[in-house]
């Protein structure tokens, strides 16, 4: 049986929609927190039997159709062997940082059965475990928003698209490519399917996106393997026109537009997953269940299949019951 959420992408299950949360299994929850109080963040990823046992703790709580792999966009670079430090809510930071195409190359010998096979062994834990109806998502970074991590500053990337975009490109080919051989991997060890987090993108001019960016990251949906692949960006309205050339199954997008409008702007040329504003989740329950509701109502107007998640990940000290109160309601099923 295939899990819910990826019959309802191909059109076999039209009940309700899928549901799931970016972030789900993160510091909102005191079952993470304890776990969290006895581990560093690296050794939690790096355990297999830690990273599948917290990849599974939302479902204790949450009638979740969907479990994404408890990692992070730095995990393929820190398994490589790169020195990053995971700072308490600043986040991940590269002690070296990489300055030169030449730096990047360092990508190029990126095995996942040897520098990340932890990750391996998480999902045959986490897919041997979970529901068969649940999907197990995998995912890792996109090459802009890991760079971004893993240079110096802010600045650093900006500097580099105005003096050499072609030289910025050609660093990021290797970064792209060892990114297609992890999400290979996760396939490989069961994930139904995987999403691509582009954080940063908002960032990007759009004619370096339009010229040099959106190639690579075709010439990666190419190569990646034939699951589903969920492409998430936000704030990078800049890009909206030429996402119709972009080669992703689905877009999960930010809470600034509604998802018809979404849909109107792509072109209906995806299925859409979001959108629900993550601060809305801070509100009194009844607004939460009122606001979902009307997102059902949003998503039922689409013409493709839509996955119903937040359109950013949780932020930390939101309410549980509140959490709970999305799920319940946008598992409404379309009487
Ligand atoms: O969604 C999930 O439940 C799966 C796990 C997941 C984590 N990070 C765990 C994590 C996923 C999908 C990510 C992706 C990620 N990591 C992104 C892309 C999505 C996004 O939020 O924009 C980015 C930009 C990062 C980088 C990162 N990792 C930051 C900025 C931080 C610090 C801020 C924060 O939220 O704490 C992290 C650390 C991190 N990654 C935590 C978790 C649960 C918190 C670690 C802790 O317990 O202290």
């Amino acid at each position: 049986m295939k899990p819910f959420l990826i019959q309802h992408l191909l059109g076999e299950s039209q009940a309700r929609f899928p549901v799931w949360l970016m972030r789900q299994a993160g510091r909102y929850l005191p079952s993470y927190r304890k776990i969290r109080e006895k581990h560093s963040f690296w050794e939690m990823a790096s355990r297999p039997e830690v990273a599948a046992e917290v990849t599974l703790l939302p479902l204790a709580e949450l009638p979740v159709d969907a479990l994404i792999l408890f990692s992070d966009i730095l995990t393929m670079p820190f398994g490589l062997g790169l020195p990053i430090e995971m700072r308490e809510s600043v986040g991940p930071v590269n002690l070296k940082p990489l300055a030169t195409e030449a730096d990047f190359g360092v990508f190029r010998d990126y095995d996942p059965k040897r520098h990340t096979a932890f990750v391996g062994e998480a999902l045959d834990r986490i897919r041997a475990a979970a529901p068969k109806e649940i999907a197990v998502l995998g995912f890792a970074g996109a090459p802009w928003t890991v760079a971004s991590y893993l240079v110096e500053d802010d600045r650093m990337l900006g500097e580099w698209i105005q003096r050499d975009p072609r030289s910025l490109i050609t660093a990021l080919e290797p970064l792209a490519d060892a990114t297609s051989r992890y999400l290979h991997d996760q396939v490989e060890h069961g994930a139904d399917a995987v999403q691509l987090f582009d954080t940063w993108l908002s960032e990007m001019p759009r004619w370096f996106f339009r010229e040099h960016y959106l190639p690579l990251l075709n010439r990666m949906f190419d190569s990646m393997p034939r699951v589903p692949h969920i492409f998430f960006c936000k704030q990078a309205h800049h890009l909206i026109p030429d996402f119709s050339s972009m080669r992703a199954d689905i877009l999960s997008v930010d809470s600034l537009l509604s998802l018809p409008e979404w849909e109107a702007r792509t072109e209906a040329h995806f299925p859409l997953q979001g959108n629900f504003d993550p601060r809305l989740l801070f509100a009194d329950i009844g607004t939460v269940r009122l606001a979902t509701r009307k997102l059902v109502a949003e998503a039922r107007s689409l013409s493709e299949p839509a996955i119903l998640n937040l359109g950013h990940g949780i932020l930390p000290g939101t309410p549980v019951e509140n959490v709970r109160a999305f799920v319940e309601e946008a598992r409404q099923a379309w009487v």
